[in-house]
């Protein structure tokens, strides 16, 4: 099929075949976010509401990295004292995220509702705002555990269109369905830099927040994992893992690969992306659906992963395969470059369930 060649302005040209997956071919340095989106999303005749979308989400994410940069002279260090649906101890920039990313998901016109790992239940537009076409899962922030020690954090997000008729009240169908219905996802991972990182069928690109600007700049086009040796997991807990993680991790050292580990999921997961490697949280006999969360952990950084070239299962068939049931549903996590991930899943799957 002929290819054809769509001009979208300066920032350079991006090569598209009608009703073909795109492929971006060059974005030069300064493309700022708002240009990437408007110029990928024009050429197939988008209705701009999920440009509206991403726009919301990085204010959100300007306003968390804000906060996050000056945690320690905010009063935002520690616990409210309140503990959440995962039966976890709520720090007070958990709750500070998942209000301002919730508020900005709100006037848009563009969501109908939000599923947050901070809340029991979905969070639905509020009559008079439109309730939008896009179902958003959220992990306001990741790696709360590492606030207090200024260690990377971070933000994770996933983007369903939903079934019901925009424009009317949002149902749990529009987010209890398989990832492979997910038609975007990112995070934001708070560092020396804040990077917002986006994956959509045109590809993975990273942008980087100038913060004298206050706007995100593309740093990263084109995301693809490299093949590397390094794997990323919380060894303490080796004594409760299945034989077949601990034969993945004996296979890695005799290969001489790396370890690293943050802690931080986001911060674990962005390393891998731009380094390789492979991330595990293995189920445990205490923890037999693993610690992580399907809708707002597994599936938007499946989504991030396959479109970057690598893999992601739960130890036995791909993450994005999956339906959850409920939404704080809770998923083992295997997730990286594809042949690492392929080779742990293999050595994985013949482990009978906790
Ligand atoms: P969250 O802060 O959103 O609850 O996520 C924490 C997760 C994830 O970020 C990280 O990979 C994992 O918890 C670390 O768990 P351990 O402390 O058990 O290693
Ligand atoms: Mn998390
Ligand atoms: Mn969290």
């Amino acid at each position: 099929m002929e290819r054809s060649v769509l001009p979208c302005g300066p920032v350079g040209y991006v090569a598209a075949v009608p009703g073909d997956r795109m492929q971006t071919s060059q974005f030069e340095e300064g493309t700022t976010l708002d240009r990437y989106l408007l110029e990928t999303m024009r050429t197939i005749g988008a209705s701009g509401q999920f440009v509206n979308l991403m726009q919301s989400i990085a204010l959100a994410a300007k306003m968390i990295s804000s906060r996050v940069n000056r945690a320690g002279l905010s009063g935002m260090f520690g616990g409210t004292g309140d503990v959440n649906v995962q039966g976890e101890f709520v720090q007070k920039l958990d709750l500070y995220s998942n209000t301002t990313f919730l508020r900005a998901m709100e006037h848009g016109g563009h969501t109908g509702m939000v599923v947050s790992e901070e809340n029991e239940e979905p969070v639905r537009t509020p009559e008079p705002f439109h309730s939008g076409k896009y179902i958003v899962t959220v992990d306001p922030l990741d790696g709360s555990s590492n606030i207090d020690v200024n260690a990377t954090i971070g933000t994770i997000f996933g983007v369903f269109r939903r079934k019901t008729e925009e424009g009317t009240r949002a149902e749990l169908s529009d987010v209890l369905r398989s990832g492979r219905d997910m038609i975007a996802a990112g995070y934001v991972v708070y560092g020396a830099g804040t990077v917002l990182v986006l994956a959509t069928e045109f590809g993975v690109h990273g942008f980087t927040l100038d913060p004298s600007v206050g706007e995100f700049f593309l740093s990263h086009a084109n995301i693809r994992i490299p093949k590397a040796g390094m794997y990323s997991c919380n060894e303490a807990y080796s004594p409760s893992w299945h034989p077949g993680v601990r034969s993945f991790l004996t296979h890695a050292k005799s290969e001489g690969w790396k370890a690293r580990y943050i802690g931080s999921l986001v911060a674990d997961f962005h390393r891998n992306l731009l380094k390789g490697g492979v991330f595990l949280y293995p189920a445990t006999a205490k923890n037999p659906e693993g610690k992580l969360r399907l809708l707002y952990e597994g599936f938007p950084l499946a989504y991030i992963i396959e479109q970057a070239g690598g893999a992601a299962t739960d130890g036995v068939s791909p993450i994005l395969d999956r339906v959850p049931r409920s939404l704080h549903e809770r998923v083992p996590l295997v997730i990286g470059g594809a042949e690492g991930v392929a080779t742990a899943t293999d050595l994985m799957k013949e482990d009978p369930p906790f």
